[in-house]
């Protein structure tokens, strides 16, 4: 059921049910992280692997600081400017914090998210909510109430619905480690944006921290999503085919188009990006085709959303 309740999905969150929640990245489904039976759910209705942990979302900085422990302070520096916001922070986490919501780790992953609706539920609760984006393991990120109802349905209890999300890729991850800054995740705040506090920033490797969500096959369509240079030149060699593509600015293409936006807005194509993506893949066509984006600001975000939900074009 979709509505915007909040008093209803406090309640339900207290018996330990799933509610879907709106946040300003993507909506989540969230469940009390307190709640052992509970997060088993989260990890079943999405089909989730077990070794796959979860996000934990708190109404303030403040209010997280019980779970976590040894804060770095260019985390508080970052915290203080970013959250609420699209930036979530890989921490060592306290006994509060059990097990099967960090797959085992020492470490947590925590955020404040940046949209009044969720915030206000929050303030409802005496327990964080651990939330994972609310679709089945492998496919599109929701981005509104009907996205998460479409994949999830009458598996969970309430879908609360806070209109669209207006970010639109998920939190950026970050951990802080021998006086730099390691991005695990892009996402909703920008390495320039980390950069601007004067801290120096590296993309992580891979190997200190295995973080399944930089799998590479993750946020696929069903139909094949390609990943090519232009559009144009993949349409005259591949005639026979049928295309909808996807366009950072205007420009006339001889397929099924949708429009990221009119004039190449990264912050306007991040936002758009998942819904399109959904009704590309409910095209009567076989494939979907995108362009490479400019890798900078959010535009690295959609980036690594579109390498790994692409396949390789000669597959
Ligand atoms: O914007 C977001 O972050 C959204 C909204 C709902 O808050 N949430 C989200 O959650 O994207 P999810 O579960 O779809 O992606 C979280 C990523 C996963 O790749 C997971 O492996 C990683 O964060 N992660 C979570 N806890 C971790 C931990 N303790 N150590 C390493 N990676 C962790
Ligand atoms: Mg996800």
């Amino acid at each position: 059921m979709i509505g915007t309740d909040v008093a209803l999905a406090a309640s339900l969150l207290k018996e330990g049910k799933l509610v879907a929640i709106p946040t300003e990245t993507v909506y989540g489904l969230g469940a009390n992280a307190l709640d052992s039976k509970a997060i088993a759910s989260i990890y079943a209705v999405k089909n989730r692997p077990t070794f796959n942990p979860l996000i934990l979302h708190f109404a303030s900085w403040e209010a997280a600081q019980p779970y976590v422990k040894a804060v770095p302070k260019e985390i508080t520096r970052l915290a203080s400017k970013f959250c609420p916001g699209s930036i979530s922070f890989l921490l060592q986490k306290t006994d509060l914090v059990s097990d099967i919501i960090t797959a085992g780790s020492s470490h947590v992953v925590i955020r404040v998210p940046d949209h009044p609706v969720t915030l206000k539920l929050l303030t409802f609760l005496d327990f964080p909510l651990a939330a994972p984006s609310a679709n089945i393991s492998n496919t599109v990120s929701p981005t509104s109430a009907q996205h998460v109802a479409d994949g999830l349905g009458e598996r969970i209890a309430y879908v609360l619905d806070g209109g669209e999300s207006k970010i639109g890729v998920e939190s950026t991850i970050i951990s802080f480690q021998d006086n730099h800054v390691t991005i695990l995740r892009e996402g909703g705040v920008s390495q320039e944006d980390i950069q601007s506090l004067g801290l120096i920033v590296k993309k992580s490797n891979n190997k200190t921290i295995q973080t399944p969500g930089q799998l590479k096959k993750h946020y696929a369509t069903s139909k094949p999503l390609y990943l090519v240079d232009s559009i144009t030149e993949y349409l005259d060699k591949n005639s026979g085919k049928r295309c909808s593509a996807l366009l950072f600015e205007n420009s006339k293409v001889n397929c099924t188009t949708y429009l990221l936006s009119a004039n190449y807005d990264l912050a306007e194509i991040a936002n758009n990006l998942f819904a399109t993506m959904r009704r590309a893949d409910a095209d009567d066509t076989d494939l979907i085709l995108i362009e490479h984006i400019k890798e900078e600001g959010i535009g690295r975000a959609v980036a690594d959303r579109l390498r790994r939900a692409s396949i390789p074009l000669n597959a």
